[in-house]
């Protein structure tokens, strides 16, 4: 079977890792890869952005190729489902109706509405002066959201009525993030610790990962700016069987009574972010695809074959698949260039990736066998272990072999910081 995979970061390696261990794998294509999926076996990069959905659909009709993953939400928002669909191949992810989810913040606002799942109370706004006579509607601090696509940027926390006027001046009058902030979705604001689950979706089959817990924060203790994801570990510490079952009747089954209302024939990834404070559960957000870093740490801890998975889902039959995991702990500390998240310089060699265990790369490229950096997020060095103790010194103890210049991490990824 030949599979293709799109996306070009530390997920995009884990899950092309974890297919190519498939004995139903012959061939994996990674568009565009990066340095570690090009050292991959069975594997080979493919210079097509993961955004350039005729590019990746003429390759995947010329190649033949049997099974499409896709990584990153742009293309799923473009509608690539549809389009590779439409063109008879097989492709895993919801179609562009259900990948609004996750391309706008009031579509996804409205499903929760309609559908009973409990989150924050909202308002959207098309115009600014509108969205500035309701300043501080839920009080101060003010969510306030672009609804759709920005990188992760998107999201502002006003502490006051100065810092929320300059962020809907940035996204509605200046359009930092062009067309996707001329909408906006004003939010209570919520207390509490975060968690995502992450599920498989086969239409109204939900079923969630084992728990995973990611540090979003640039520095140690939860400082600093907020990043992509500077680590993650799993199964989470403060995800109990009782939170679980509060999350699946509370949220999964109202959310899977509403793909079924919907009629999203939903097949793929449902990424559910929430708020906990203590008994009261509220969801923050949908995603529509893996996350990264979640799933570096979760691919290594998945017993059962993704392949498997992946076909059981597109054939109707999610129901029937026995997930495996292993019990072991899993911790993913992410490497970052020196800067990360603000401006950082590429092309600084990278030592010691050598030396055994895992290791999934992100902003890497591999010229003439040297490794450089690339990216902010340079690659997550994966440990594990009986224990979260285990599996802490096992990674921190692989960091050390590593070397680039101005290489940042933070120490305490598998710690509770609050
Ligand atoms: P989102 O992309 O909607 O998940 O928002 C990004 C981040 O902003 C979340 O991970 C939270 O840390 C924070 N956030 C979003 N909505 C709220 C809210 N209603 N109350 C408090 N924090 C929020
Ligand atoms: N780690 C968060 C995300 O993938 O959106």
């Amino acid at each position: 079977m030949k599979i293709l995979v799109i996306g070009g970061g530390g997920r995009e390696h884990a899950l092309a890792w974890k297919l190519s261990q498939s004995p139903k794998a012959t061939q994996i294509f990674v568009a565009p890869g990066n340095g570690g999926t090009s050292l991959l076996e069975k594997t080979t990069n493919v210079n097509i952005g993961a955004e350039d959905i005729d590019g990746l659909l003429a390759f995947a009709k010329e190649e033949q190729i049997d099974l499409t993953v896709v990584g990153p939400e742009v293309a799923l928002v473009l509608g690539i489902v549809d389009r590779f669909m439409a063109e008879g191949l097989r492709i895993f992810g919801p179609k562009q109706e259900a990948a609004q989810l996750e391309g706008s913040k009031d579509y996804a606002k409205q499903f929760m509405d309609k559908y009973q799942v409990p989150t924050a109370q909202f308002r959207t706004f098309t115009s600014a002066k509108d969205a500035k006579n309701h300043l501080g509607i839920y009080g101060y601090p003010m969510v306030i959201k672009a609804d759709g696509l920005a990188a992760g940027k998107g999201v502002v926390i006003a502490q006051n009525e100065a810092e929320a006027l300059e962020a809907l001046d940035n996204m509605m009058v200046d359009r930092a993030f062009g067309e996707a902030g001329d909408t906006i979705v004003v939010e209570e604001f919520l207390e509490g610790i975060e968690a995502s689950v992450l599920c498989f979706v086969d239409g109204d089959v939900i079923v969630p990962m084992e728990s995973v817990q990611d540090y979003k924060k640039a520095y140690d203790k939860d400082l600093g700016p907020n990043t992509g994801g500077m680590g993650t570990y799993s199964p989470s510490l403060i995800y109990t069987q009782a939170i679980a079952d509060k999350v699946k009747a509370e949220v999964l089954d109202p959310v899977a009574a509403g793909f079924k209302a919907e009629n999203y024939d939903f097949k793929g990834i449902l990424f559910i972010g929430l708020m906990i404070d203590g008994r009261d559960l509220r969801v923050l957000e949908f995603n529509c695809r893996f996350g990264d870093p979640e799933t570096q740490a979760l691919m290594p801890r998945l017993e059962t074959d993704l392949v498997d998975i992946i076909e059981s889902i597109l054939d109707g039959n999610l129901a029937d698949v026995d997930l495996q995991w292993k019990e072991e702990t899993s911790i993913c500390v992410v490497l970052a260039s020196e800067g990360y998240p603000g401006s950082y310089e590429k092309g600084r060699a990278i030592a010691g990736t050598d030396k055994g265990g895992l290791i999934f790369h992100a902003g890497t490229k591999a010229t003439n066998g040297d490794l450089v950096t690339s990216g902010g997020r340079v690659m997550g060095v994966i440990g594990l272990g009986n224990t979260i103790i285990e599996a802490r010194d096992d990674v921190y103890g692989r960091i050390s072999e590593v070397s680039f210049e101005g290489m940042q991490y933070r120490n305490d990824i598998g710690m509770l910081i609050r």
